[in-house]
């Protein structure tokens, strides 16, 4: 935003500088300048008048009017008695030949000469005159206000479109980060164009296809339900009638699969709960460590038995305010993953910091690649598929975790244990 400020006041800057020159080669340039012309016929009406004085009345009567008008008009009267006196230019331009006997230099000086005398004469502005002085800053001050009022004009322009684009920029951010609510100010004094107007149809019509995806998800979730329990119901039935070993292990595998399947959608209907923003978390402060050396029997057993579980606190109570159910979710899903893919050892520590504690999870496994490690919170995002063929599980575990740490203003991350050189997760939480 501040990048096209700066821009748009460069721009301004150097077309009223391209103006000016433009201004300048136009009308002293290419064409007559007609001030000057003026100027030239009243030079030559003065020549001849004087012309007339000092033939009638005599050289010294046209010298004296010279004096006079000089003062009069704030000029610096001179006389050269010779044409050595002169400068180069002005000797050339009042040669004989010319008929006007006038000449204006660079400076606006006026040369000129009487027919009949040698002497020539100059009139040149008088630069200490207080009245030059005053129509030399009238003249700036008509350029300088120009400039300001182009760049008072230029800011107030600038102003109201940047004023616009951050108002329309928010809705975006807001609407970016998760608030599908988010609507840009279609009142004319806020809006671009027709764009705050395009924003809006495009939220409302994301927001309604993102609720109806979800709405969808739980729908199906929810009817699938009752159809899996039956057949899961109808399977152990069947299980209890006289059955060949044969007919046990596949009725033994439907009645694994349909557990699976119960599972996912347990899963899916959590995923999909904590996506609704209605969710209400029950926060209670408490100290970690206990919720963690109570879970750690049950992560004792879970673990395969080659897994070496190592805990460790960097503080003897670590105290959050959080929900306690959806925390343990959260833990249990992390260490989980790292029950799956480790080798032989899992450490947890956790660590308490100035406002937020650290809880960090490593393993010895195969580690997440860089290419996976942006997606793998995302929802149904299962890395190296055929590598962790009958470890992956649904790929909705760490997108669950994720949503409980955004619920509780933290966050989770991945990167490469150090110590362990497998995964190691990392889940900040403030405490307060
Ligand atoms: N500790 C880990 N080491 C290596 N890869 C991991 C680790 N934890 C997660 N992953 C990778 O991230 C993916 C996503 O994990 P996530 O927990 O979301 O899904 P899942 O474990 O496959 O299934 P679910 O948790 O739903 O049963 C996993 O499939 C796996 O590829
Ligand atoms: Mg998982």
């Amino acid at each position: 935003m501040r990048r096209i400020f700066v821009e748009s006041l460069l721009v301004l800057f150097i077309c009223f500088i391209v103006a000016v020159f433009a201004y300048e080669w136009l009308v002293y340039g290419i064409t007559t300048d007609y001030e000057f012309l003026l100027e030239d016929y009243e030079a030559m009406a003065h020549q001849q008048l004087l012309q007339n004085i000092a033939d009638n009345q005599g050289i010294e009567a046209a010298k004296s009017a010279m004096q006079q008008f000089s003062t009069q008009t704030e000029q610096l009267f001179t006389i050269y008695h010779s044409v050595a006196q002169l400068p180069a230019s002005v000797a050339t331009a009042l040669n004989q030949s010319n008929p006007t006997r006038i000449f204006f230099d660079d400076n606006r000086t006026l040369w000129f000469k009487l027919t009949g005398y040698a002497a020539f004469f100059s009139y040149t502005p008088d630069s200490q005159s207080i009245i030059r002085a005053k129509v030399e800053l009238e003249n700036n001050l008509f350029l300088i206000f120009l400039a300001i009022s182009f760049v008072i004009f230029g800011l107030i322009n600038i102003f109201l479109i940047y004023r616009r684009v951050r108002l329309l920029e928010q809705a975006t951010i807001r609407f970016a980060q998760g608030d599908l609510a988010s609507r840009a100010d279609t009142s004319g004094s806020s809006s671009l164009g027709t764009l705050n107007r395009t924003f809006n149809d495009m939220a409302s019509r994301i927001m309604h296809l993102v609720e109806s995806n979800r709405a969808l998800t739980n729908a199906v979730a929810h009817e699938m339900r009752t159809p899996i329990f039956r057949i899961q119901w109808q399977a152990e039935l069947l299980k209890e009638t006289a059955l060949n070993s044969e007919q046990m292990s596949t009725i033994q595998e439907v009645i694994a699969d349909t557990e699976e399947m119960e599972q996912m959608i347990d899963e899916l209907l959590h995923y999909t709960k904590l996506e609704n923003s209605g969710q209400r978390l029950v926060m209670e402060k408490f100290d970690l460590s206990a919720l963690i050396n109570r879970a750690k029997h049950r992560w004792q057993k879970e673990r395969r038995h080659n897994i070496a579980l190592d805990i460790r606190f960097n503080s003897s109570k670590v105290f959050v305010i959080a929900d306690k159910k959806l925390l343990t979710r959260a833990l249990d899903n992390v260490i989980r993953n790292a029950f799956k893919f480790a080798k032989s050892k899992v450490r947890v520590v956790c660590s308490e910091q100035n406002n937020h504690i650290e809880i960090f999870i490593h393993d010895d496994g195969p580690g997440v690649d860089k290419k996976h490690k942006t997606h793998i919170f995302e929802p149904f995002y299962v890395a190296d598929q055929a590598r962790n063929k009958g470890v992956s599980g649904y790929g909705l575990g760490l997108s669950i975790v994720q949503k409980i740490c955004e619920q509780h203003r933290g966050s989770i991350t991945v990167s490469d244990s150090e110590e362990f050189g497998g995964a190691l997760f990392t889940l900040k939480l403030p405490t307060s």
